[in-house]
């Protein structure tokens, strides 16, 4: 240890706590500062690949380095290589930000570093958990059988609800068997869109169905899975004597926010016995705003759910939640208890009873800060205003000679094309630079997609930060670099 800092008394070899209050209030003003003047940086930053890391030191330092030096090189190095996601002109993806109160939750959570594996591991972790995600679930109008867990991620959600699933195939014994050199066992096909996301192919993947035994489902003109054609789906497969295991429905898709029609889906797996997952990773959120909730009708009748309150619920990535509407499905899915985890308490929650993974992080804690910070109405405000942009920009686009919307734009995000004169191939070679051009000013930053394989811009509005006059700006833009590339 470095003579000229001697730990204090208490603190162990860490950092005493006069030097942990300072290195703390510079990181608090550093937070603060980035996000006050976020919106003056390039939404991407300008570095070459590499170029980070070649002003890194190869190997770490032996000696202790003050913190005041980290946070210097944090603030010359590291936040101007980021890609501002929390700024206010990022309208790629899925936009999202990780707000004021989140922020605060993350900074406390890492402080009291608790894992709440078990109740007992952290009593508060566990209950804060279970009663933040059932506040959720009145936000976003979900019956009270609906038990909700954090995981990090959607694709996560995704993964234990589709093992859930295979786990309730009656006589198959797969948590005990496996699936491998089974002549009882047919192959086990799950259905989504073909709008759905990869996620759901990765579970696929992950559990063993295999990707041959995927169904994309077709989508209508509005991209919503075709449910006629999903029935087919499954027929076929019963006819060839697989056997279907799971439907994955979608509120909210990742190119274009398109909604499967859940009720015509729910009938079907009714009716088939297959488990409903809807995935609303993006879209959840916005059923806290009564006038969209008619969007969701149908996934009462889900048997899990997942919605990410750090897509567009301000919460600082990460945060998942799956709601499943019989809990004891994913405890007998994954409960497996050591003898070293054993624990005395009867009738209280073992997180670790839910899911894949042991160790867990207190995510509850920025979400709970969120959701006191702003209450349920203001988090409907910023939703619905986000809503509201993004109708605003579709109607620019809608009455621009050259522009086309390529898709309905139910929540907040926005799909649109130029239509230069010429071929399919050239206007989409034509969009592949106009994204490139426009990305490369600055101030905003879109993402693209295909849609029916042709190219499309993807505008996704869902940061706290941004307003009307962003939006203009970037729809200004857009035009003028568009006009600057027409012959
Ligand atoms: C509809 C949908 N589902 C799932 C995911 C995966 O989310 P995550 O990054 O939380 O795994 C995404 C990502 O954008 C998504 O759009």
């Amino acid at each position: 240890m470095d003579s000229s800092r001697k730990p204090s008394a208490g603190s162990g070899g860490d950092l005493p706590a006069d030097e942990l209050r300072s290195a703390l209030r510079r990181a608090a003003d550093l937070a603060a500062d980035y996000l006050e003047g976020v919106g003056d940086y390039p939404v991407l930053p300008p570095l070459a690949p590499g170029e980070l890391a070649a002003k890194l030191p190869a190997a770490p330092p032996r000696r202790p380095q003050p913190m005041d030096a980290v946070l210097d090189d944090y603030r010359e190095l590291i936040e101007p290589g980021v890609t501002h996601w929390n700024h206010p002109g990022f309208l790629a993806y899925f936009a999202i930000s990780g707000s004021g109160p989140g922020i605060v939750g993350e900074t406390l959570s890492a402080a009291l570093n608790v894992n709440a594996m078990l109740w007992r591991t952290s009593p508060a972790a566990t209950e804060l958990e279970e009663r933040v995600c059932d506040w959720l679930r009145q936000m976003v109008g979900l019956p009270a059988g609906f038990r909700g867990h954090i995981n990090d991620t959607a694709s996560i959600s995704t993964l234990l609800a589709l093992a859930a699933a295979r786990h309730r195939l009656p006589g198959a014994a797969i948590r005990e068997r496996g699936m491998a050199g089974r002549v009882d066992l047919p192959p086990l096909t799950v259905y989504a869109s073909d709008q759905a996301h990869s996620s759901f192919d990765k579970a696929a993947m992950t559990l063993g169905f295999g990707l041959e035994q995927v169904r994309r489902v077709p989508s209508d003109d509005a991209f919503r899975m075709n449910p006629a054609a999903l029935a087919a789906s499954i027929a076929e497969d019963r006819a060839a004597g697989r056997l279907p295991v799971a439907v994955v429905a979608t509120v909210g898709t990742t190119s274009t926010t398109s909604v499967d029609p859940i009720e015509e889906i729910s009938a079907i797996c009714a009716r088939e016995r297959l488990w409903l997952h809807v995935d609303a990773a993006y879209a959840g959120s916005a059923a806290i705003c009564l006038e969209l909730r008619q969007l969701f009708a149908g996934w009462e009748a889900a048997d899990s759910i997942v919605m990410n309150p750090h897509k567009w619920l301000f919460t600082p990535v990460d945060c998942s939640v799956l709601f499943v509407r019989d809990v004891e499905q994913l405890v007998s899915t994954f409960s497996l208890i050591p003898d070293y985890l054993q624990s005395a308490e009867q009738g209280v929650t073992n997180l670790m009873d839910l899911g894949l993974q042991l160790g867990r992080r207190f995510r509850a804690l920025k979400l709970w800060m969120v959701i006191r910070a702003f209450g349920v109405d203001g988090l409907a405000e910023r939703i619905r205003e986000h809503c509201r942009l993004a109708r605003q920009l579709a109607g620019w686009i809608e009455t621009e000679p050259g522009f086309e919307l390529a898709a309905p734009v139910p929540f907040s995000v926005v799909c649109f094309r130029a239509v230069p004169p010429g071929s399919p191939e050239e206007q989409d070679r034509f969009n592949e630079r106009l994204l490139a051009e426009v990305n490369a000013v600055g101030p905003i930053f879109l993402s693209h997609t295909r849609l029916r394989d042709r190219y499309v811009l993807h505008a996704a509005i869902g940061n706290i930060r941004t307003t009307e006059e962003h939006v203009r700006q970037a729809w200004e833009l857009v035009r003028d670099v568009a006009g600057s590339l027409r012959p």
